[in-house]
């Protein structure tokens, strides 16, 4: 499985890349206006940062609007995925831009008949969104299971993105589901290394070798 970072925020990225587990990076146009920096220049920033799929989300609406916004967003850097929304103009756009080459995350699928759509356009990516539906009462990760079968079903090569993932259960889950890619807050991404007896056993290894081995140290000088 994959991991993306969900944020626009460089620090936040700098940190989890250091860990060397960050293989991409998801934005929205709500994650880029809480930085306060113009789209374009906060994802060439990101691009310095993370080598891996970014995507940056069209905020047009109109399908020939999107195409020229993706075709602009697409030259920033190689790695960059034009991110459009599961709406009628942008699965038309989204048809477009793929037959000329450019990588589309279709964003905003909350059914598979939506993920059916995206597919058939061409789609590099689809990004059900897991914590919006388990906020109005439905069991979000029942979609990712639905479109992991359905895909797999057709050999289609679009690519399953857990996204909206709220919790590090949310992203086990995914991978049980056999989603490619989870991406994820930088606060979910940090909570997957804690676990209590990871903390206790690691205070008492270090206890017992430094009580035989510091005053071993103390005798031989
Ligand atoms: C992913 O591409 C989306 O930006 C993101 O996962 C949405 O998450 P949220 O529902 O927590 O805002």
């Amino acid at each position: 499985m994959k991991f993306f970072l969900d944020t626009a925020n460089l620090d936040e990225l700098r940190k989890a890349a250091a860990w060397g587990i960050v293989d991409g990076v998801t934005t929205n146009p709500s994650l880029i206006a809480k930085e306060g920096v113009a789209m374009e220049d906060q994802i060439r920033r990101i691009c310095d940062i993370v080598d891996g799929d970014i995507s940056a989300e069209v905020v047009s609406t109109e399908a020939n609007e999107m195409i020229r916004e993706g075709r602009k967003l697409a030259k920033i850097h190689k790695n960059v995925v034009v991110k459009l929304p599961l709406i009628r103009e942008g699965i038309k756009a989204c048809s477009i831009l793929s037959k000329e080459g450019i990588r589309i995350n279709v964003t905003l699928c909350f059914s598979g008949g939506q993920a059916l759509l995206a597919a058939k356009a061409g789609a590099y990516i689809i990004s059900p969104f897991i914590g919006r539906l388990d906020d109005i009462g439905t069991e979000g990760m029942n979609l990712i299971r639905d479109i992991v079968t359905i895909y797999r079903n057709y050999n289609f090569p679009t690519q399953v993105l857990a996204a909206s993932l709220r919790s590090p259960l949310h992203v086990v889950e995914s991978a049980k589901a056999g989603a490619h890619i989870g991406t994820m807050p930088f606060k979910v991404i940090d909570m997957l290394f804690n676990h209590p007896l990871t903390d206790k056993g690691l205070d008492q290894f270090l206890k017992d070798y430094n009580k035989v081995f510091q005053e071993t140290t103390v005798l031989s000088k």
